[in-house]
């Protein structure tokens, strides 16, 4: 359905567009996308006309080594979006570094740019080459076009085919995540500054007020324990801690963009958040979690997300009893020991993309999970190939949707015999 010019031009206006629910049957609800800001309630996200919203969608990495969403040196921004918005979803996870912020204000408050992002990544030679190629596929950019601006470009095709973008600090330093020993793990880890982390999250929350599509943003990617770094582990890894550094977190960006909803993840690389959800003690202190502590924004802004990789489960059952346990039971009012509802996602899982692996338990076990609970989730991951991980330049991804070009489905029979129908049952 095509909605009229005079809709969509108001639309346009942001605020004005939601007034036109009473008036406009039908057709408002697509004229007025993404009909924002969202609000929380209980279990649920909002939108602005009341009506629950679950995201389904996939991640896109932009935080490694270049820091420049990947793919681009094989195809178009809007054939990649093309792409995610053909299997239904209505999410995009966009994952960013700190380094890039950091390195903002270290040049004067200009981004560096693509020509000298691919460079420094790449090496003089293969860095000219893939910004060559990525000029050829993407022709509105040029050498001079800053990482920032490949962002904004993403976000603005985001929008162009009403894709909601959940922005994620993935890292600290631009680089393959995660391990506990990779210098980004923890608040004061060697790469993990706390005042350039508040000051990247500020930063990025004040700029994707110009990002219509921008409706959430997450603190920090898979926070864990700084294995090779005992003195920072024994004296800050703890549910304490973690609490103090969330709420400077959200009190940051809540004030540089307070539309926006803000997403806490919890230890050992996210896979629990139970004491928040159960409001137990924030070990080794006493306090709980209390949403009088978000002043403003506790009661109608805060989503939980999760990731599990518990690929060699061996029963739905165990994997459902353990999601459950670890926070997922926060959807549940009234469950027992649940202290604190929210709406919570899945915001990494993922496995092999072969043809085999998404008949197996978990990934079966997780399609029908997460639409059942209403639980939204955006899986790891749309990238078929990165210009870099780990030091392999052009690494291919086995757990890519994309193949390694980014031209097909890695697996079609996971597309055509799960994917899409569990974006169809999230939604519905
Ligand atoms: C959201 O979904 C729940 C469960 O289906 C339902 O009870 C509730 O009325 C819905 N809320 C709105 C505003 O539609
Ligand atoms: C440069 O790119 C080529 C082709 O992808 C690759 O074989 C080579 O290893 C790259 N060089 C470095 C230093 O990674």
């Amino acid at each position: 359905m095509k909605p009229s010019l005079a809709l969509l031009a108001l639309a346009s206006i942001g605020t004005a567009a939601p007034s036109l629910q009473s008036t406009q049957d039908g057709m408002s609800k697509r004229a007025t996308w993404p009909n924002g800001p969202f609000v929380t309630s209980g279990r649920w996200i909002h939108d602005a006309s009341g009506q629950n919203l679950t995201y389904a969608g996939t991640n896109w990495p932009g935080h490694a080594d270049v820091m420049i969403p990947e793919g681009l040196q094989y195809q178009s921004i809007e054939a990649i979006v093309q792409r995610v918005k053909s299997l239904g979803m209505n999410t995009v996870r966009l994952t960013f570094a700190i380094q890039m912020v950091d390195e903002i204000y270290a040049n004067g408050g200009e981004d560096i740019t693509i020509e000298n992002a691919f460079v420094q990544a790449l090496g003089q030679s293969n860095g000219t080459r893939v910004l060559n190629q990525v000029l050829a596929k993407n022709p509105q950019f040029s050498a001079s076009t800053t990482r920032l601006q490949v962002f904004d470009a993403v976000a603005e095709e985001l929008n162009k085919q009403q894709l909601y973008i959940h922005l994620d600090n993935h890292i600290s330093k631009g680089m393959w995540c995660c391990s506990s020993t990779d210098g980004n793990s923890w608040w004061g880890d060697t790469y993990f500054s706390t005042s350039n982390w508040v000051r990247g999250l500020s930063y990025m929350a004040e700029h994707g007020k110009a990002w219509p599509a921008l409706m959430s943003l997450g603190l920090r990617n898979e926070p864990r324990d700084p294995t090779n770094n005992p003195s920072l582990s024994r004296s800050s890894y703890n549910w304490q801690a973690w609490y103090g550094f969330m709420r400077r977190g959200a009190d940051a960006v809540h004030a540089a963009h307070p539309d926006l909803l803000i997403f806490l993840s919890g230890l050992n690389f996210d896979t629990y958040l139970t004491p928040v959800v159960q409001g137990t003690a924030l070990t080794p202190g006493n306090g709980r979690f209390n949403r009088a502590d978000f002043a403003g924004y506790g009661d109608d802004k805060l989503v939980l997300e999760l990731h599990n990789y518990e690929t060699g489960i061996g029963s739905c059952g165990t994997l459902q009893g353990n999601l459950d346990r670890n926070g997922f039971q926060a959807l549940q009012p009234g469950g027992s020991g649940v202290a604190n509802v929210f709406p919570v996602m899945m915001t990494e899982f993922g496995f092999q993309m072969d043809d085999r692996t998404w008949r197996g338990v978990y990934a079966s076990c997780l399609a029908q999970y997460l639409p059942a609970r209403k639980a939204g989730w955006t899986i790891w991951v749309l990238a078929g190939s990165y210009y870099v991980r780990s030091g392999i330049q052009d690494y291919d991804e086995s757990w890519g949707l994309l193949n390694h070009d980014w031209s097909e489905w890695r697996s079609q029979g996971y597309v055509d015999g799960a994917l899409k129908g569990m974006v169809r049952d999230t939604l519905s």
